[in-house]
């Protein structure tokens, strides 16, 4: 049987990353685990809960009552967002949520929070996550790590395009907006900022198909899984 190991993948907001995680993990048959999705599950628990994202012991407190977890979905085929036993696959891709996660994201304990649980889902190997520290602080040993980058304005447009059937009223300009400010804070903040690995291979799918993409990263991971 081939060797089981985990696939790393880093890069910018809605550069394509789940979108190839996914795939991969569905051909590899991998679990795969969207990081992104546990801080937007975070940042929700704590803009509904009123926590400030400045006194570290109502983080503390908030983060001992939240608890995650991801449950496969039959319909849709993809795995959602629970927290603490509540569906919240939808409202964490809304504006209100992307608007505050890099800055929850930012702060030290929710990192630590997030990377435990992270590591501990890494354990039987057989998985693809995505994120922006799985290269670098996450699983810094995997044995594929993929940095994916796009041009600003085309994932801009992407995600604009995503956007549209579940949120009409968004405009291309607040997408661009946010995109940046995340872009900013995700690869600027002192803990784990968003950086490519010494050893990653980048791929760029600014002009290049999804499928091409898929190609390109399965290739990789068969010539290190052996099959
Ligand atoms: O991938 P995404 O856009 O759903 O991520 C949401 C936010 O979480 C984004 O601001 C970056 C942050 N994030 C992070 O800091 N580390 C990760 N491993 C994944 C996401």
């Amino acid at each position: 049987m081939a060797q089981k190991i985990i696939i790393a993948i880093d890069g910018y907001s809605s550069c394509g990353k789940s979108t190839l995680a996914k795939a991969l993990a569905t051909k590899l048959a991998y679990v795969f685990i969207d990081t992104g999705a546990m801080y937007r599950a975070i940042a929700l628990y704590f803009l509904r809960n009123n926590v400030s994202f400045t006194d570290e012991s109502s983080i503390a407190g908030a983060l001992q009552q939240i608890k995650l977890n991801f449950k496969y979905n039959a319909e849709t085929l993809k795995s959602d967002m629970y927290l603490n036993d509540e569906n919240v696959e939808q409202e964490i891709r809304e504006m209100a949520v992307s608007s505050k996660v890099s800055e929850v994201a930012a702060l030290v304990l929710v990192r630590d929070f997030a990377v435990a649980q992270q590591q501990a889902m890494g354990v039987q190997k057989g998985i693809v996550m995505d994120g922006r520290d799985i290269g670098t602080v996450v699983f810094p040993s995997a044995a594929l790590k993929i940095f994916v980058t796009a041009d600003p304005k085309i994932r801009a447009q992407r995600r604009f395009l995503e956007l549209q059937s579940t949120q009409p009223q968004i405009t291309l300009e607040e997408v661009t907006q946010n995109l940046q400010h995340r872009d900013l804070i995700d690869s600027t903040r002192e803990h784990s900022p968003l950086r490519q690995a010494e050893d990653a291979r980048v791929l760029d799918n600014s002009h290049i198909s999804r499928e091409e993409q898929f190609e390109m990263a399965l290739t990789w991971a068969k010539e290190i899984i052996g099959e």
